[in-house]
């Protein structure tokens, strides 16, 4: 069975997701409300991150922590060992397709392969219910990763922590398709951050 998808983005009040002092600490502290099974990260986030994880302190697993899953059709990401030991995530997993290019020979990073050219999103997450005993899937996406699952109808939950600030350009979150939602929660936090709970309806 797919598992229940929450997506959390950080926003501007125009809806840009960059260009602003993101409030990491409310940002990650929201997101463990959701106990997540698996967090479902795009390569492409991963990738922004990935000269500042070379440096970053290892850390022990964290045994109780959700799976990292990220969607890597063209295996960009390198900094697997990093990440898994970041010191929040039990352990990754890498979403290829069948066209996914070679891996390392020694590479030890567990897969999970689905769709051909392309990680079938769909797919990856009933595999993700089935065999891996996912419940609660979290998306971290800017947009691009966020707008494909939208699409094709695979999130159940959206929130969104705006922040007081307008930026005026740069990459939004939004789909350009329209969503009706139904708000299920709204909280104003010091410092005029408002985070505002969705389902899909
Ligand atoms: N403000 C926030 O809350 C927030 C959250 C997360 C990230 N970010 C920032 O946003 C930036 C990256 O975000 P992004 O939106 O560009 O990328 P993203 O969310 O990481 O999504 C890109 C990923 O989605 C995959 N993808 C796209 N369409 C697909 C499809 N049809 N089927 C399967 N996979 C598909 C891409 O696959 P391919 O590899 O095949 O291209 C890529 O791996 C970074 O700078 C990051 O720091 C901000």
């Amino acid at each position: 069975m797919r598992p229940h998808v929450v997506a959390q983005v950080a926003v501007s009040v125009d809806g840009v997701t960059s260009g602003f002092a993101v409030d990491q600490a409310r940002f990650y502290a929201l997101a463990t409300l959701w106990q997540e099974d698996v967090t479902l990260i795009g390569a492409d986030t991963i990738l922004a991150q990935e000269q500042a994880l070379r440096s970053t302190e290892r850390r022990a697993v964290r045994a109780a922590g959700p799976v990292l899953a990220v969607v890597d059709s063209r295996a960009r990401v390198r900094e697997w060992e990093s990440l898994r030991e970041l010191g929040y995530w039990s352990d990754v997993l890498a979403l290829y397709a069948d066209q996914t290019p070679a891996r390392p020979l020694d590479s030890v990073i567990p897969e999970l392969i689905t769709g051909y050219d392309r990680v079938d999103l769909a797919e990856a997450l009933e595999l993700l219910g089935s065999r891996h005993h996912a419940q609660v899937v979290r998306v971290d996406s800017s947009g691009r990763l966020l707008a494909v699952l939208l699409e094709l109808g695979l999130v159940d939950e959206l929130a969104l922590l705006v922040h007081p600030v307008v930026v005026g350009s740069g990459r939004r979150w939004a789909p350009a398709e329209r969503y009706d939602l139904r708000l299920a929660n709204a909280v104003e936090f010091e410092g005029g951050v408002v985070w505002l709970r969705y389902c899909m309806s």
